[in-house]
């Protein structure tokens, strides 16, 4: 664990929380960095609790200056600061490959692996809302389904999250067979994998394309990972990875009719962060201007993007589907390609589309897990402050004390996580913890298991599931368990189905998550100290919210033990 002593001063005083270096109602700093002064450094450092955690007080020399951080909070910054350096968690950037799931079609394939949901249920319930939403982040695209086909209702998808991208081809634009098209995807020509406007600069990062007809022959949709692709391009050619990274591309597109447009930007095919790493794909065949460079520029560029053009058309890359009537594509426009079969003119296809931006989705998705941790805050507040049944400490202290002796033991931050809400089950069963001990077993460990993977994978919700059978393993195999249980959890041990047999729990043994249901089940024993220091929900804030990436867990369903 770091000490405040061993930091860049100016980094940590940057950071100081108080009310005076931050205004409370906005967070905002209230500081300039040339108002810190020179040869600021940490004059004293002491243990302090901090919102009931461990921390540190430090006093700064020359200006007599007192922050407090959390320990986690240092240790948190640690771990962001090390490895590639760039964060892969939500304080990173949320745009480069380091923040994504990479994906060729045999990962999407599988029953169930595909990301999609149906509006009615997007609408109402903002657990598939976000879930879509994290999709479009970590998969680049997701799929609505029953999106009604009426005219201009794909602008109303994009205002759930965004805000529409105007441009010259208006607010939205009409795919469809036209008399005199601006563009080929105006026609019923075949379209090979591209990103859209990559002659905007800002190109518009999200586009969504929904399906109002679709009974022409052909007209089938694909789908590429460009991050992915670009990733097989440096592994397999480097050189031509790092001349598409380096050589800046003319894109333009020019329409000469009615009010008219011409638009141009310079921009390379594959854009990587100052770290190097993939953040945005620009590729049109169909827009790419003429290049006007040095000869050997041309002829590296020319090579490799014909190199990529080829990767980018392996069929194992692409995932095809065809759109139906009220479907609703969402999709990164810096990152997935998107492609369509030829169709015939006859039979009517018809899609409307628009364009929106990916920093109000990545919003709107921050503000609806914020909704969550607000709620679960709600929960401790409110139901938590309950006694637990026949201990010394409340429903909170027990799970928050879980999470400190999770914390202590250096658990990663899934189980913590766990800890934390093992008993969460007990606020939300229809079965009370009163009913559990007068006898009705009310399998808190499940409904709080399926409670929280609404928002919460596997890592979190299964070691919840298993807390009891833990129990009951424990009491099975370990001589001496049983003596330390509280006279409550002897009495609920009873209810639950007692020791376990031995062929129970040699099945809970080969569990995938028993060996972690097994570490909670000692802190859940432990937890129950009316004297400890109790860190309060709000520590366990930023760890919880880390995990809140339900879209990539929770769908990979793990069998609980019975
Ligand atoms: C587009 C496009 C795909 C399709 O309009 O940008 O690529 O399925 N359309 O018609
Ligand atoms: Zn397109
Ligand atoms: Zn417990």
């Amino acid at each position: 664990m770091p000490n405040p002593a061993s930091l860049p001063p100016l980094w940590l005083r940057d950071n100081c929380g108080c009310a005076d270096c931050r205004d409370p109602r906005n967070g905002q700093k209230l500081f300039q960095i040339t108002d810190l002064p020179e040869g600021l450094a940490v004059a004293a450092e002491n243990p302090a609790a901090v919102d009931g955690a461990p921390g540190w007080e430090v006093r700064w020399t020359p200006d007599g200056h007192v922050s407090r951080y959390a320990e986690s909070w240092l240790a948190a910054d640690v771990q962001q600061s090390t490895g590639t350096g760039q964060g892969t968690g939500r304080g990173g950037d949320q745009r480069t490959e380091d923040a994504k799931t990479l994906w060729r079609a045999a990962d999407l394939t599988a029953p169930g692996s595909l990301p999609t949901a149906a509006w009615a249920d997007y609408r109402a319930d903002p657990a598939v809302r976000l879930r879509t939403l994290d999709a479009v982040g970590r998969l680049g695209f997701a799929l609505l389904t029953g999106v009604p086909a009426d005219d201009g209702q794909v602008t109303r998808v994009a205002e759930t999250f965004g805000y529409v991208r105007e441009t010259n081809y208006g607010r939205i634009f009409e795919v469809r067979i036209e008399e005199n098209p601006s563009n080929l995807a105006f026609t019923g020509e075949r379209i090979t994998p591209h990103t859209d406007n990559p002659y905007r600069d800002p190109v518009p990062t999200l586009q969504l394309l929904h399906c109002l007809v679709n009974s022409a022959e052909g007209g089938d949709s694909g789908l590429v990972d460009g991050f992915a692709a670009a990733a097989l391009l440096r592994e397999e050619d480097p050189a031509a990875f790092e001349t598409l990274t380096r050589i800046p591309v003319p894109f333009r597109f020019a329409d000469t009719s009615g009010g008219g447009a011409e638009v141009t930007a310079h921009r390379p095919l594959i854009g990587t962060d100052p770290r190097g790493r993939i953040r945005e794909i620009r590729f049109n065949n169909r827009s790419i201007g003429t290049l006007r460079l040095p000869a050997d520029d041309t002829r590296a560029f020319y090579t490799a993007y014909r190199a990529f053009a080829r990767l980018l058309l392996r069929p194992e890359l692409q995932l095809d589907f065809r759109l139906a009537p009220g479907d609703c594509l969402i999709f990164d426009n810096t990152r997935l390609l998107h492609a369509r079969t030829a169709f015939a003119s006859s039979g009517g296809r018809h899609l409307q589309g628009c364009y929106a931006d990916l920093d109000g989705l990545f919003s709107t998705a921050a503000v609806l897990r914020r909704g969550v941790l607000d709620q679960l805050a709600d929960l401790f507040a409110e139901q938590g402050s309950a006694e637990y049944f026949g201990e010394d400490v409340t429903q909170a202290q027990h799970m928050l004390q879980a999470g400190a002796l999770a914390q202590a033991e250096g658990a990663p931050p899934a189980l913590v996580a766990a800890a934390v809400l093992h008993d969460l089950g007990h606020f939300h069963g229809e079965v009370t913890g009163h009913d559990l001990m007068e006898g009705t077993d009310n399998r808190h460990s499940h409904t709080g298991a399926d409670w929280l993977a609404q928002w919460f994978g596997p890592a979190v919700t299964e070691p919840v599931r298993l807390h009891v059978a833990a129990k009951r393993y424990l009491c099975a195999v370990e001589p001496g368990y049983f003596a330390l249980l509280s006279p409550a959890s002897v009495h609920t041990l009873a209810v639950q189905g007692g020791p376990m047999t031995p062929a129970e729990a040699e099945q809970f043994a080969a569990h995938p998550y028993g060996a972690d249901a097994v570490r909670l089940r000692r802190w859940d024993e432990a937890a129950k100290d009316p004297q400890a220091l109790t860190p309060g929900f709000a520590h366990f804030r930023p760890l919880l919210a880390e995990l809140l990436a339900p879209g990539g867990t929770a769908s990979l369903g793990v069998g609980a033990v019975a």
